[in-house]
């Protein structure tokens, strides 16, 4: 059964959103476009095609759609893309979904991002409650990020990281894990985030759409990247969490924290707390799986939630255990065929 909680605000009740497996949904992440303005070699191919604009949902649906989560539970919301910073007008969305920081309803409203557009926005989020921010930053060498994001330029990411510690926003780097490519400049790039005062968490690469390049050559597994850092630093590991799937240790030399997301070699499905929304109103119960409910026909079918709400939860009821990702020679295709762009990360 169902815990009941009150809905803000309201008199009546509404069941949370739990899953068969007795998970309770109380973290939403949306992607509010599925167009960045960088082409990361593990995220992208280089030539891709984008959702025609008239299939998006507006902003007011996406604020309908947040707004019916967390009247039924969910607490944290993380705004996502392709780059979320890039889709026009994007600040209205902030600026509406604090009300429910306001309220006490959500406990966290933050987003990740490429950095790119931080300068412009940093001080704009932080009036919207925003505190702690996911930048995502794989190298500190100009050129290697040239390489791997094809049209990022390093500078402007760096401008926007100091725009966003400038305004008092938390930024936490989010690196992934590249074979060859970033797997020598591990430790610099923590030394700088912990230096910075910043997280550093190492993703591992996962087998998201066609990217041109086999998996297999990209993917380093975290567990080596860890025990190669444990021959120079003290690893500690910590209670500290977010919300979010990595595990984190501290480091005794720096004493900054070091975060590692490893659906490959640990996988962390079992404590699954989070579902995904693309910008189209498409409802991804697993990252690494096809399975996906649409909640914009039942949206638009009418003005009141209650057709939403039944389809939120009959897509609940069907949120599998976890992913089967699997990176190896003879795994040519990827998990799924979608990009992590699409869904958001
Ligand atoms: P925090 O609030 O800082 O914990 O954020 P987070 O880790 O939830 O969000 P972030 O956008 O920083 O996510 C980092 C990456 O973790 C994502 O881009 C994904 O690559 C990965 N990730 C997050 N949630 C899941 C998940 O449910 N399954 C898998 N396989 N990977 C996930
Ligand atoms: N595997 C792991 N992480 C990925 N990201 C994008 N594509 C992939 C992938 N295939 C990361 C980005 C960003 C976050 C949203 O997801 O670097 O940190
Ligand atoms: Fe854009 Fe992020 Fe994908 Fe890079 S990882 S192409 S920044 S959506």
């Amino acid at each position: 059964m169902n815990d009941i909680r009150p809905i803000p605000g309201s008199s009546t009740a509404s069941p949370v959103l739990v899953d068969p497996f007795g998970r309770q949904i109380s973290y939403l992440r949306v992607s509010v476009t599925d167009r960045c303005d960088f082409r990361c070699v593990y995220c992208m191919s280089e030539h891709m095609t984008f959702l025609p604009k008239p299939d998006l949902l507006t902003l007011e649906e996406l604020d309908r759609i947040c707004t019916a989560f967390v009247t039924r539970g969910v607490e944290k919301l993380r705004i996502t893309g392709g780059e979320p910073l890039v889709r026009r007008d994007i600040m209205n969305l902030f600026r509406s979904l604090s009300r429910h920081l306001d309220s006490g309803a959500l406990s966290e409203l933050t987003l990740t991002t490429n950095g790119s557009q931080l300068a412009r926005f940093a001080k704009e989020l932080a009036s919207y409650g925003i505190k702690r921010i996911n930048v995502s930053l794989d190298t500190l060498d100009p050129a290697k990020f040239k390489a791997l994001t094809r049209w990022g330029d390093l500078s402007k990411v760096l401008a926007g990281i100091d725009a966003a510690q400038e305004a008092g926003l938390h930024v936490k780097i989010n690196a992934v894990a590249l074979k060859g490519d970033n797997e020598d400049e591990i430790s610099s790039l923590m030394e700088w985030a912990h230096g910075r005062g910043m997280d550093l968490a190492l993703i591992e690469v996962m087998p998201l759409g066609d990217v041109g390049t086999e998996r297999v050559d990209q993917y380093l597994p975290l567990s080596l990247v860890r025990a190669r850092l444990a021959e120079t630093y003290t690893l500690e590991d910590i209670d500290f969490r977010t919300g979010g799937p990595a595990r984190y240790v501290s480091v005794k030399e720096t004493g900054g924290r070091l975060g590692f997301i490893t659906p490959l070699t640990h996988n962390f499905c079992e404590g699954c707390n989070r579902v995904r929304l693309t910008c189209t109103g498409t409802l991804y119960m697993c990252l690494g799986q096809e399975d996906a409910a649409d909640l914009r026909s039942p949206l638009r079918a009418s003005s009141s939630n209650e057709l939403l709400y039944t389809a939120m939860d009959n897509a609940i009821a069907r949120k599998p255990k976890g992913h089967d990702f699997v990176i190896d020679r003879r795994t040519s295709q990827p998990a799924v065929g979608r990009h992590m762009s699409h869904t958001g990360g």
